[in-house]
């Protein structure tokens, strides 16, 4: 299977300073049939990059969006808007939860709009570290996954992507705290049960899932080996080229072992 590295630019780089490393990753990283690269800019960077990027090289994606489609919201970029600019979107991010409140019933309706208007939703989950000392990871992340699924068709559940990020691994690089390789199989085991009990056995066993937390080129092989794990969902280090390049890298390597035992 075709595994996925979407970067995640967060609230980084003008327009100018995007373009320029958009230049820098064309020469960098490696295109590969086996992956898909996302990179997600922030919303002004999307409409010029859009024009620049190789669509063979890597795809767009946006960091967010609101859930109408159009109307009187100040300040909102809805998933319509984003039509012809990206191919992604991230739903849910745990910032988009954390620093700015977002509830599950609009994180539901984000993953919704994404999809009425053909983008691919990226729904991001994970449990912060009070609630994993709690021992509450398996009600938490299902929690968030029935709620951000629940209006989602049989019919669209292959469009979806999961991103699994344990909020206390994420942007940790001065001082790692990194997750074992058997939390993230533990937590992929729920999602996929979670899903197979929503949508049917199939549907949990091909949805992809990203891991998301911290991953740089030196892990990212250990992360992308996790059985049922399907890509990365790269913050910090997407934006160093040569650490971008060497996560797609790896990943093209592990996509192409599995396929060689799948023979
Ligand atoms: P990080 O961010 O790789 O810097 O931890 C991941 C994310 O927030 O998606």
């Amino acid at each position: 299977m075709k595994k996925f590295i979407i970067g995640n630019w967060k609230m980084h780089l003008n327009v100018h300073e995007a373009s320029l490393f958009v230049a820098k990753l064309a020469q960098t990283v490696p295109t590969k049939r086996n992956v898909e690269v996302v990179i997600c800019p922030s919303f002004i960077a999307l409409q010029p990059l859009s024009l620049q990027i190789n669509y063979r090289q890597m795809k767009l994606g946006a960091q967010d969006c609101y859930w109408r489609d159009s109307g009187a919201f100040t300040g909102e970029i809805s998933a319509t808007q984003l039509r012809g600019l990206a191919q992604y979107v991230l739903v849910g991010h745990s910032e988009r939860r954390h620093v700015f409140d977002e509830d599950d019933r609009e994180i539901r309706f984000k993953v919704q709009a994404v999809l009425r208007n053909g983008l691919v939703p990226v729904l991001c989950i994970g449990e912060t570290a009070t609630e994993r000392s709690d021992g509450d990871v398996e009600h938490i992340i299902g929690d968030q996954l029935v709620s951000g699924l629940l209006n989602v068709g049989a019919d669209q559940i292959d469009e979806v992507l999961i991103a699994y990020e344990p909020v206390w691994a994420i942007s940790t690089s001065d001082k790692p705290i990194l997750p074992e390789p058997q939390d993230i199989e533990a937590a992929v085991k729920i999602i996929r049960a979670q899903v197979a009990h929503m949508f049917g056995r199939e549907a949990g066993k091909n949805i992809a899932v990203l891991y998301g937390g911290s991953v740089d080129k030196d892990n990212a092989r250990t992360y992308l080996s996790v059985d049922g794990i399907d890509g990365a969902l790269v913050g910090g280090k997407s934006l160093i080229a040569p650490e971008f390049a060497g996560i797609v890298e790896i990943a093209s390597e592990i996509a192409k072992s599995e396929a060689d035992k799948d023979e």
